[in-house]
């Protein structure tokens, strides 16, 4: 089987690169090569073109055809349509990599499946996500363009913290300083190591009856966020001194970080994975993120150039944690 990862070297991509070439598959990466933080998977083949220049993809891809192309790096409607013009009638299968955040946001009811309606009314991200989903069913539909839909959740590998303010939250717990956890820290939330997430991935890649179907791929391990900052403070080898502070705050004081909240991380997500099991029978998450943190932990500590500290995210959370600490006494 010969597949295109678009991407390949990113944070999900490269753990599925290396799944899939394990798997036998032939791979090939097209990338700007740019991304340098991980290796390239032994045995990949690399196309360099930057992926917004659809002549430059053409030009880098000839008359060459696949059984699978994967994009991990399409964003918007626009993105889609320049792959179905790439390849259209060119490919056995498309995987869109979309995202569970396009799952109705606060959802309903729990866990979420594959049948949960996709609306989230607060992040433009999300909404793109959905827009993207929506065209390639169209495809699918009028004609027969062979998507399969995947939703990673929260998924992360060691070359990130995961949570938006990053490696300048364990830098300042290893210097006793406090952290801000949103709301009262006890939403329910789900990590997925992509070395786990690449297990499912790669046992869909190539399967007919995963075509014009659409799938998350999580663990099945729910923690609070007070639990993922203690976890991580442990790894560190420190403790984590929690401030909560509202939600609508952190939204007040950074756009970002706070729509990156309420459009996701600040509503308890817990995942159905039985659809993607059904054909992917062996599939099991394995790694707890007691051990996915040590390794984030492990990998930065390596090298200091990697613990770097964000002055404005610093400064913000001060800010945040200078208006809402417990007052003593
Ligand atoms: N991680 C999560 O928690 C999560 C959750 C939900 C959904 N997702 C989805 O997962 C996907 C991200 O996958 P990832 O983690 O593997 O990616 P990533 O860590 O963001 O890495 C991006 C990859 O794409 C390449 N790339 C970026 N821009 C490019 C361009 N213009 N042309 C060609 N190649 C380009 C990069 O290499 P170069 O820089 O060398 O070009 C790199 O290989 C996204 O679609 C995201 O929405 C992620």
């Amino acid at each position: 089987m010969k597949a295109l990862f678009i991407g390949g070297t990113g944070q999900i991509s490269t753990a599925c690169a290396r799944r899939a070439l394990a798997c036998g598959i032939e791979v090939t990466l097209l990338n700007r090569g740019r991304t340098s933080q991980r290796p390239i998977p032994d045995g990949a083949r690399v196309l360099h073109a930057d992926v917004r220049h659809a002549d430059a993809v053409r030009a880098a891809l000839g008359s060459e055809a696949f059984d699978v192309v994967a994009n991990f790096v399409a964003f918007t409607p626009e993105h889609v349509e320049t792959d179905l013009e790439l390849f259209a009638g060119r490919v056995g299968q498309y995987v869109f990599i979309s995202s569970a955040s396009a799952y109705q946001t606060p959802p309903l009811r729990l866990p979420i499946t594959e049948s949960t309606p996709l609306r989230n009314p607060i992040w433009p991200y999300s909404q793109a996500k959905i827009a993207c989903e929506d065209r390639l069913v169209r495809a699918y539909r009028e004609d027969g363009f062979p998507v399969t839909i995947v939703r990673p959740s929260h998924t992360y590998d060691r070359t990130h913290a995961p949570y938006d303010p990053g490696w300048t939250l364990i830098e300042r717990m290893r210097h006793g300083r406090p952290v801000v956890v949103h709301g009262d820290g006890t939403s329910l939330w789900t990590l997925t190591h992509a070395d786990d997430f690449a297990k499912a991935f790669v046992g869909l890649v190539g399967n007919p009856q995963a075509i014009g179907d659409s799938f998350h791929i999580t663990s099945d391990e729910s923690l609070t966020w007070n639990q993922i900052h203690e976890i991580l403070a442990a790894a560190a080898g420190t403790e984590a001194r929690i401030v909560h502070v509202p939600t609508e705050t952190i939204l007040r004081h950074d756009v970002e970080w706070g729509r990156s909240l309420l459009g996701d991380k600040a509503h308890s997500m817990v995942f159905d994975n039985t659809k993607v099991r059904r054909l992917v029978p062996d599939y099991v998450a394995t790694i707890p993120f007691a051990r996915g943190a040590r390794e984030i932990v492990d990998w930065h500590d390596a090298d200091p150039a990697r613990r770097e500290v964000d002055p404005r995210v610093d400064e913000l959370i001060d800010r945040l944690v200078d208006a809402h600490a417990p007052v003593a006494g």
